[in-house]
């Protein structure tokens, strides 16, 4: 073909070929391929450092010398944070956990040594009263829980309200895939989705909803956070990981709230308001 013609047909065709690269999972290559320098050079100095570590570093240096009196970890898993969170020498770690997973919970921190530093409420944070009694908290720390929870708008709302004026919040999230959405401000929902687009998204049948990087960054700061700080965590590790993951670090200051949309009592009623 012709060089001219190439060209011309990559002008007129340019917005064609650019959805259908992304389909195709080419970028995904193309950011494994920028990510290879990197991954090599951490193989060779025996860096392990992962995005949780930058994560906590990052809010290491939102805290400052403040010190977190009350802490909430949704979620602890492997009770690798767990440790971290203790490192910030609370007077309590409180974490909450669905029921079904408190035997490879309990395992998993009593290997750790760090059971006994903490005090565990079995509990759905959206829909039971596990916590009632321990609200507020000076810092929660809420990462990989988001997504798989359809409330999500309901679930920052509820997280801000848990959160102490003056305290802090963490949150990290899948977030959405698929070109163009993965850019706006939306959520997607995924339904009856086939095995094979699953596996190329990187999704399980159980996640329904994945917001974009800027809905949850938008419902942070309507919800009242004055301070929400993206953090770079993913990118530190990996180009990949930051196209699919997002992280933030809030602060909730001392009268926040009457700046935010979601305290807006216009109609005698609060919109969109965890009740
Ligand atoms: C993917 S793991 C994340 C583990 C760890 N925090 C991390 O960042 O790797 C999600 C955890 O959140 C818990 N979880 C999800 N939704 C929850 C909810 N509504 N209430 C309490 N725990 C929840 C799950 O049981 C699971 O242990």
């Amino acid at each position: 073909m012709p060089t001219g013609l190439a060209f011309w047909s990559m002008v007129l065709y340019r917005p064609l070929i650019v959805p259908i690269l992304m389909a195709t999972g080419f970028t995904m290559l193309l950011y494994r391929a920028l990510d290879l320098p990197r991954r090599a050079l951490r193989r060779l100095t025996g860096d392990t450092s992962d995005y949780r570590l930058h994560l906590f570093n990052h809010l290491k240096d939102q805290l400052g010398d403040s010190r977190p009196g009350t802490i909430l970890e949704i979620g602890p898993r492997d009770g690798v944070d767990t440790e971290r969170l203790l490192s910030l020498n609370p007077d309590r770690l409180i974490q909450a956990e669905l029921p079904h997973a408190k035997e490879a919970l309990e395992a998993d921190l009593s290997g750790r040594g760090v059971l006994d530093k903490v005090e565990i409420r079995y509990g759905n944070i959206m829909y039971d009263r596990a916590l009632d009694d321990l609200v507020p908290f000076d810092l929660i720390w809420c990462t990989g829980v988001l997504y798989h929870n359809p409330e999500q708008l309901r679930m920052i709302a509820r997280l801000f309200d848990w959160t102490a004026p003056g305290g802090h919040m963490v949150m990290e999230t899948a977030t959405a895939r698929r070109f163009p959405t993965r850019n706006l401000a939306c959520v997607e929902i995924w339904h009856n989705v086939p095995k094979h687009v699953q596996r190329r998204y990187h999704l399980s049948s159980h996640i329904t909803h994945l917001p974009s990087r800027s809905a949850v960054a938008a419902w942070l700061e309507m919800s009242g956070y004055g301070r929400v700080e993206h953090s770079p965590c993913h990118r530190q590790q990996s180009f990949a990981l930051s196209r699919n993951r997002a992280a933030f670090v809030c602060h909730r200051g001392q009268d926040d709230e009457q700046y935010a949309y979601y305290w807006h009592m216009d109609e005698n009623y609060p919109i969109g308001r965890a009740l």
